[in-house]
């Protein structure tokens, strides 16, 4: 199977050293200098204390045409604007993409392609990159991935041919598998962007628990949600399980960059205002990482 990566950030690398496993891979990344680090030097996965390469092939994203059996696009949120106006742009459909975006933000959007094959993947890996080839595989976990308007079968395929030490799993239903990363993301990111804490630490602190608490029952009031428990469990669950970590939304404000608060709270406020509801800690969160990212500089 040929498989095309857009995006040599974390998860574009990680998805690539793993799937070239299996599978022939080419990164389209964003500047001709890191296709050259890559294609000279390979991808370098860091796992506890091993050291592995890979070599893929790397061009930049400028000549990408979707000509693999699927092309798999890891850039984040904010970054999409561009990548789709080229899919649209392009003189004949580009076969099958997969997305593996945070927040709902790009459903709207890739709904409207209706000549494309559209997948949805929900990672659950933690990962960050230390250079424009070497990524560090920090936290093991799954892809989740759904049909929005696609081949069935062709997913079924693509699972089964990826190697077992990077595990993908078929969800049925695309909206409940988005939603469920959105409250965990909804949660945990702002919360620990502003506090600038460990994840872990928003259950350990009696204060900022609370805080949680209050977020996630604005959340269940928004999305109507009827099993509020389990998912309030589940949230505990990742939190638990990433206590260690430093949120995706806190590495961006630290990292002076965009951060995926429209796709996520954005998103969720979208939602309360068109039904009515009032969400004031949500829109102040809203508001104070928007405020971050101006006071600390976009890079
Ligand atoms: O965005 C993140 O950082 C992650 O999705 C999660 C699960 C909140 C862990 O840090």
């Amino acid at each position: 199977m040929r498989i095309g990566i857009i995006g040599g950030g974390s998860l574009g690398l990680l998805f690539a050293y793993y799937l070239n496993k299996t599978a022939s891979v080419t990164v389209y990344t964003r500047t001709l200098e890191q296709a050259e680090v890559i294609n000279r030097e390979g991808i370098c996965l860091k796992k506890k204390e091993n050291i592995w390469n890979t070599f893929v092939s790397a061009v930049p994203f400028d000549s990408w045409q979707g000509l693999e059996d699927i092309t798999i696009v890891t850039v984040k949120q904010y970054q999409l604007t561009h990548v789709l106006d080229k899919i649209s742009n392009q003189p004949k459909s580009c076969g099958r993409l997969l997305f593996l975006q945070n927040g709902m933000g790009h459903i709207k959007s890739l709904k409207n392609m209706t000549n494309q094959e559209i997948y949805i993947g929900s990672v659950e890996h933690g990962a960050y990159r230390d250079s424009a080839n070497v990524v560090h595989h920090n936290g093991e976990g799954v892809t989740r991935c759904a049909v929005l308007n696609g081949d069935p079968s062709f997913l079924e395929q693509f699972v089964s041919v990826s190697p077992s030490s990077f595990p993908f799993i078929i969800e049925p239903d695309y909206y409940e598998m988005l939603i469920k990363k959105l409250i965990v993301n909804a949660v945990i990111n702002p919360l620990t962007a502003v506090l600038r804490v460990q994840n872990g630490e928003l259950i350990d602190n009696p204060h900022y628990y609370k805080i949680l608490n209050d977020i996630f029952s604005e959340i269940t009031a928004i999305l109507q949600l009827k099993n509020r428990d389990q998912i309030f469990s589940h949230v505990m669950n990742v939190c638990e399980k990433t206590a260690q970590n430093r949120s995706s939304m806190l590495k961006d404000i630290e990292h002076h960059r965009e951060t995926e608060v429209d796709a996520i709270l954005g998103y969720l406020l979208e939602e309360a205002d068109s039904k009515g509801i009032q969400a004031p800690l949500i829109q102040t969160f809203f508001h104070l990482i928007k405020g971050l990212t101006l006071n600390e500089g976009v890079k």
